[in-house]
């Protein structure tokens, strides 16, 4: 099965979130990504459980929060009781990562762990089976819009070998600077989930954006992996 695009709300039009939301479902997107920034992990302050919650009355999809704040601890019931689906912690600020990673599990949320563009695959070895999906950084966390790092394209091939070789389900996405010009390279690196922000929802037109990315990624999984 392809990949599915996930539409990153960091960039949407906030004082009419709900049709930029209902745009990009119409298109095709297969979950929403909420991009959660503190100030203090990151130099950017966004949301937090109240937008999470008002996003969640006006989709179907899953919803995908992306914590990137320092205590995640902290935060992550609040966001499984918001209506999260998947909450997603960065591996340089848990402590605690396998509690962390149990404690969004228990709350009924499907557990993601995210590594910086910087961070090696190495600092998985010892969550990844506990995980149920990795997000790799494809910028640096913080902004939208930004170029993507065609490096992390090769971590994320090397995470699908070692994934596909442990026989385990964890799912890969990959978030920050895909556009529709570079959306097959980052499809044939393997990944599952795929984050587009200003590519949806800086163009004017929500819904026909995410279409095309939809379309395209369609087109590619019809021609087969072979890249
Ligand atoms: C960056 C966020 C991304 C961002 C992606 O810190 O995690 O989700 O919204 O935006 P684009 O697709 O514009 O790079
Ligand atoms: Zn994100």
């Amino acid at each position: 099965m392809g990949a599915v695009i996930a539409p990153s709300i960091l960039s949407a039009d906030f004082a009419r979130l709900g049709a930029d939301i209902k745009d990009a479902e119409a298109g095709g997107a297969g979950l929403i990504h909420v991009d959660v920034m503190d100030g203090h992990f990151v130099p950017n302050l966004t949301v937090g459980p109240a937008v999470t919650r008002a996003v969640r009355r006006v989709t179907q999809l899953p919803v995908d929060c992306h914590l990137m704040i320092e205590d995640p601890d902290r935060y992550v019931v609040a966001f499984a009781e918001a209506g999260a689906d998947m909450i997603s912690v960065h591996v340089e600020v848990a402590r605690h990562l396998e509690r962390t990673v149990a404690a969004i599990k228990e709350s009924g949320a499907k557990a993601g762990v995210v590594l910086n563009p910087a961070t090696p695959l190495e600092t998985l070895s010892e969550i990844l089976p506990a995980a149920d999906f990795v997000l790799l950084m494809s910028v640096n966390p913080g902004f939208g819009g930004q170029k993507l790092i065609r490096s992390v394209l090769d971590k994320a091939r090397r995470l699908r070998a070692w994934i596909d070789r442990l026989g385990i389900a964890t799912r890969i996405e990959i978030d920050g600077g895909v556009t529709l010009e570079n959306l097959d390279e980052v499809a044939a690196s393997g990944v599952d989930m795929i984050v587009a922000g200003s590519a949806i929802f800086s163009s004017g037109d929500p819904r026909g954006a995410t279409q095309s990315l939809v379309r395209k990624l369609a087109a590619f999984a019809e021609r087969g992996q072979g890249v």
